[in-house]
């Protein structure tokens, strides 16, 4: 449980790519009550799709590459600290963040994956599950550990398979739940 004692957590989002889910919790985070507020993205692509949302909502936000990891780590680390970050949301950062790093924010580090953990961990699910002619796939947020898409699982939810899917089609009704199941999953981690 992480305490808001009253006043907003303040939230980082880490990103790569498109940022549907930055877009979506940021306005999760402008609803009347809301508990958090995004206060930094950062992103480790310069062209990632996300900045430009946060540059018209004027969301802060930094990019570092992580090409040496260890050295934008901490820089990061430093950011987060002078921003008194309290939760890292990571939603689609393809980069593995650090033991150390991990260990810093032990705890407050949360990830959406698009499969039902523990199954497909990693890359392309949605390839993999229709293949292996699953019928049920969806998304998980768990928490970050040093292992990979294995933290303990805070929300999951299940999205039937059609026959006729394509890991395009799939991957689009996942990320409809995804856009659901984020922002529930924080609410349920914060008092
Ligand atoms: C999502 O499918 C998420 O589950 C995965 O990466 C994708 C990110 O999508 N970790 P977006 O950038 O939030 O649109």
């Amino acid at each position: 449980m992480i305490k808001s004692f009253g006043n907003k957590i303040k939230v980082a989002v880490f990103i790569s790519g498109r940022g549907t889910n930055l877009k979506n919790l940021f306005y999760f985070s402008k609803k009347k009550n809301s508990k958090i507020q995004i206060c930094i993205v950062i992103s480790n692509k310069k062209y990632a799709k996300g900045l430009s949302f946060a540059k018209k909502n004027n969301i802060n936000f930094e990019i570092y590459t992580f090409k040496d990891q260890l050295k934008d780590e901490l820089k990061v680390l430093q950011i987060l600290k002078r921003k008194n970050i309290k939760i890292i949301c990571l939603a689609g950062f393809m980069k593995i963040l650090s033991r150390e790093f991990i260990k810093r924010f032990k705890g407050k580090i949360i990830n959406i994956h698009p499969s039902l953990l523990p199954k497909y961990k990693g890359l392309n699910t949605h390839d993999r599950v229709i293949k292996n002619k699953e019928k049920y796939s969806g998304c998980t947020v768990h928490y970050v550990t040093s292992k990979l898409d294995s933290g303990k699982i805070i929300l999951q939810k299940k999205v039937k398979i059609f026959k006729n899917d394509s890991a395009k089609s799939l991957q689009k009704r996942v990320l409809e739940q995804e856009h659901k199941i984020y922002p529930k999953a924080l609410k349920m981690i914060i008092n």
